[in-house]
């Protein structure tokens, strides 16, 4: 495949984009009454606008040539199909295949992918139903009362996010927690709420050798035991879900109590695997079968609907858009949502790891720029923190809204503010002030006609920023399943329009391996230290205060 760059539809875009660049939104609107119709689209329960984008039919026109040039539809294919499309590592990448209904086929270096699923949903759904029914007991005999999930990246960010988004489908009491990080206050403070007896631990680590997730299950473990619990009466109170057997029965866990999956199942695309277990014990298993329901709905419209009405293709292309042509380096996400708090960082790994790449499938260098950096928190809270530079900042970030049309809950007031300041912000973003307003704002206030030429320039925002926004009815299993489907797809669109391997992560290993030099240094003896000054001096004043 020819350079994204090379390409025939790029160099058009390029030419095109200079004729749209000084055209504003809101003459753009003014122009088409239809715009809104012309640029929405629903599907799984979402509803996407993406009016607000700085782009006109030709762009988009122009957009899908790229799509189909770059070869979308067939790439689309062969991730459905099983090929291995993770090159580097030699994988497929078939989270489609962890929601696909049980009468679906697909065949996988011999293996039946489904019936597969399957077997783990159904070694998933049983124990989950132990675990809430209180038939799970523990070592002394009681019923299980916290879940704490040990894992990190992708075995902590998805069952997170969807553990708090879901919240009003407990039905349970269960507490849950999420521990990640090598920090031992992330583990003290989980265990000191947590009762010996009635803790269950999962896990959760696709390769089972990650440091921080086997620093956290060693630290539970040798605390289960200081707290009288035995060796044998473990298997109680510890679960695993990896792909690593060895490893899972090495660390002391019966594989008999370990839900697998599979190394076509990426990180951060395993919250729909055995890495959901934690999800399907907060709000039941009915409700985690919904969510892999609401993903599968997402799948099956991506790989039907035409281009230009599909809505992952649609997002990804307004984001390649504003990232190779518009130049913006960062992508804000506002869910004006609570329960969606943790969608910025679940995005955040999502995209950036995805494609936070700076080399082509051919290993050549890419020659435009790829996943802008991922930001964000719940609206309204962005408001008065980062949105003073989204507004008036000298970078233009476009932003994702998302929010729901009904609440979770029955205060009143609450819903009609939220979704007024999430309109609001796409409409300010979009308009902007001009100097002519803020002039006219500031007399109707009485300010002093002497200070208002000095004040003017400060209180002009510029406007024409762009942003999408993602509607549903209601945040539920289905529809948390869809929009996380639509940022996958979206995701793997734009990588396979930059060419590059969405599916690997080469570049945190580094890091991993001289953490694991440093750390024998910090805990050894060895001299003298052979790194730079700075790394140097650093970890002398560690081991000195150690
Ligand atoms: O950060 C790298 C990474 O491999 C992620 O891709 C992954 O989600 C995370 O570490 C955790 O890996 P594991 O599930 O193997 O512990």
């Amino acid at each position: 495949m020819p350079s994204l760059t090379a390409s025939a539809s790029f160099a058009a875009l390029q030419s095109h984009f200079a004729s749209v660049k000084n055209r504003r939104l809101p003459d753009l609107f003014a122009q088409n009454p239809q715009r809104f119709a012309a640029m929405s689209l629903r599907a799984a329960g979402l509803l996407l606008d993406y009016s607000k984008n700085l782009l006109t039919t030709d762009s988009l026109r122009l957009l899908l040539d790229l799509a189909r040039e770059r070869g979308v539809e067939e790439q689309r294919a062969a991730m459905f199909a099983g090929v291995k499309i993770n090159t580097t590592e030699h994988r497929a990448a078939l989270h489609v295949a962890l929601r696909a209904p049980r009468d679906a086929e697909l065949l996988l270096d011999g293996q039946d992918v489904i019936a597969a699923v399957h077997a783990v949903q159904g070694q998933m759904r049983a124990f989950t139903e132990r675990v809430r029914s209180g038939q799970w007991l523990g070592h002394t005999g009681k019923a299980i009362t916290d879940i704490v999930n040990i894992g990190i990246g992708g075995s902590d960010l998805g069952p997170k996010l969807a553990c708090q988004a879901l919240q009003p489908f407990a039905q349970s009491d269960l507490q849950l927690h999420f521990v990640s990080n090598a920090d031992g206050r992330d583990l003290d403070a989980v265990l000191r709420k947590c009762n010996p007896e009635t803790a269950l631990f999962i896990v959760a680590s696709k390769s089972f050798t990650t440091q921080e997730t086997m620093l956290n299950a060693h630290s539970a473990r040798d605390w289960m035991l200081q707290q009288s619990c035995s060796e044998a009466a473990l298997a109680r109170h510890f679960v695993a879900l990896s792909t690593n057997t060895a490893a899972v029965r090495a660390f002391g866990i019966d594989p008999g109590n370990m839900f697998p999956f599979w190394d076509w199942v990426g990180g951060r695309y395993s919250v729909w695997s055995a890495i959901g277990l934690s999800i399907a014990l907060a709000v039941g298993f009915d409700h985690f079968a919904a969510f892999l329901q609401g993903a599968h709905a997402m799948d099956q419209h991506f790989c039907s609907a035409p281009l230009a009405a599909n809505m992952p293709v649609l997002l990804a292309l307004v984001g390649i858009w504003n990232r190779n042509f518009l130049g913006s380096s960062a992508l804000a996400i506002a869910p004006y949502q609570q329960d969606l708090n943790l969608l910025p960082a679940f995005l955040q790994q999502l995209e950036m790891e995805s494609n936070g790449k700076g080399v082509a499938l051919d290993g050549a260098t890419l020659e435009t720029a790829s996943s802008p950096l991922i930001l964000g928190n719940a609206g309204t809270n962005g408001q008065h923190a980062y949105f003073q530079l989204l507004h008036q900042g000298s970078d233009v970030i476009p932003v994702d809204f998302i929010a729901a049309l009904r609440p979770q809950h029955r205060l009143p007031d609450h819903h009609a503010a939220l979704l007024a300041n999430c309109f609001a912000q796409s409409e300010a973003l979009m308009h902007g002030k001009s100097a002519a307003e803020v002039r006219a704002e500031m007399q109707a206030e009485g300010i002093d006609e002497e200070r208002i030429p000095a004040l003017v320039p400060h209180r002009v925002c510029p406007g024409n920023r762009p942003s999408n926004m993602i509607l549903m009815d209601a945040l539920t299993p289905e529809t948390l399943g869809a929009l996380l489907a639509l940022y996958e797809h979206k995701v793997f669109v734009q990588g396979v329009i930059w060419g590059v391997n969405s599916f690997d992560q080469w570049g945190v290993e580094l890091g991993k391996a001289l953490a694991r030099n440093i750390q024998s240094e910090l805990l050894g003896t060895a001299q003298p230290l052979q790194h730079d000054s700075s790394t140097n001096n650093l970890i002398a004043l560690a081991k000195a205060a150690l």
